[in-house]
């Protein structure tokens, strides 16, 4: 998308029609022209900016080229002939395009923006369960550093986890991290789930069959959500419809009207004629969504913020283009192990 040629002006003005129910004028003005000075930047210096879902409205709409869920920014990263990709997202995130794309720089604009999930294993947990349970592939969520992929036969997204668990053909799998994505894509792909952090080493034999191994990481943000949130939502809204990510426990997703990605709740929305959704994940995505919907109502659990998300910002972001910072770097022997389950997810799709 060429967005460089664009005015200040006219970009205020984009930005404007896009965001006036959700960002007052003031704050647009300040924030459409930290913009005009990011696309400036980034056509001089040949970089291309990715934006997660999760990032605030104002910057949603303005700087990215590209935005999207974890899969869909992750292919892009991977076709691109930028120098630079600045990455709007989480560390992970960006450490998987650099996986994807040693030889160009990758910025993130914030050092803190981390993640509990990847942060719940370490490549040394890894190798423990490798050798507790050998020869069983292992399956890790893109929410994971790159030593822990490297470790990992593929890698999965949110938005095709339970297609590569069935990929592979196998009756047992290691899933990881997250302990509650792995009981979802359980359930949808029909297997049982043990923790062996905490359970004894299971028995071999016929009743290990269709056995998920998973590990005990959260996302915090999604662990909040209750079904009792959702019960008091529907009690004063009987019309909403409920949409939960699957990093929210399977009672949460139970009681969900829709389950997905966040591309998929936001495509959900966009294909549905329902007056007002409640959404169940980070609550600058309701923001994203009811800006392209005006004439929808979204619902959202405010309270419950993505920090590591929120560290994102149009400031941050104009420092790491005009200072070249925040360099993510992976050492090479882990990349390239890293990048044969990237590649392997990326070629499942
Ligand atoms: P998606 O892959 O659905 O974009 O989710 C990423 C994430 O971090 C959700 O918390
Ligand atoms: Fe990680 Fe949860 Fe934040 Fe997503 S919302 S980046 S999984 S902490």
């Amino acid at each position: 998308m060429e967005r460089t040629a664009e005015t200040a002006a006219g970009l205020y003005e984009r930005m404007r029609e896009k965001l006036s129910r959700v960002v007052p004028d003031f704050e647009l003005r300040y924030k459409a022209e930290l913009a005009y000075r990011i696309n400036t930047l980034k056509k001089e210096r040949n970089a291309v900016i990715l934006g997660h879902n999760y990032m605030e409205p104002a910057l949603y709409h303005s700087i990215p080229d590209f935005t999207g869920d974890s899969l869909e920014l992750c292919r892009k990263a991977a076709t691109t002939d930028a120098d630079i990709i600045v990455f709007c997202g989480v560390r992970f995130m960006a450490e998987t395009a650099k996986i994807l794309n040693p030889g160009k720089t990758v910025l993130i604009p914030s050092p803190r923006a981390g993640c509990s999930l990847a942060e719940s294993i370490t490549a040394a947990d890894v190798r423990e369960l490798k050798s507790r349970f050998p020869g069983v592939p292992v399956v890790t969520y893109v929410n994971t550093y790159a030593d822990v992929k490297a470790e990992s036969d593929i890698c999965c997204t949110s938005g095709n986890a339970a297609k590569v668990v069935a990929s592979l053909g196998v009756e047992r799998v290691i899933f990881l991290p997250d302990e509650f994505l792995a009981r979802n894509v359980a359930k949808d792909t029909g297997k049982r789930i043990i923790f062996p952090t905490k359970s004894p080493r299971p028995a071999a034999g016929a009743e290990l069959e269709r056995e998920m191994i998973g590990w005990r990481g959260r996302c915090e943000v999604h662990e909040k959500f209750t079904v009792e949130d959702i019960a008091r939502a529907r009690a004063q809204f009987p019309d909403v419809v409920v949409l939960a990510h699957p990093e929210c426990s399977p009672e949460v997703v139970a009681a969900s009207d829709f389950s997905g990605s966040t591309a998929a709740m936001t495509a959900y929305v966009e294909r549905t004629r329902a007056p007002r959704y409640l959404l169940l994940t980070e609550c600058s995505m309701g923001d994203n969504i009811a800006a392209a919907n005006p004439q929808k109502e979204m619902l959202r659990l405010c309270s419950v913020r993505c920090p590591h998300m929120g560290e994102i910002t149009l400031e941050q972001t104009l420092a790491s283009l005009e200072e070249t910072r925040y360099v993510v770097e992976v050492e090479e022997s882990i990349r390239l192990r890293a990048a044969g389950a990237v590649q392997r997810m990326i070629e499942i799709g």
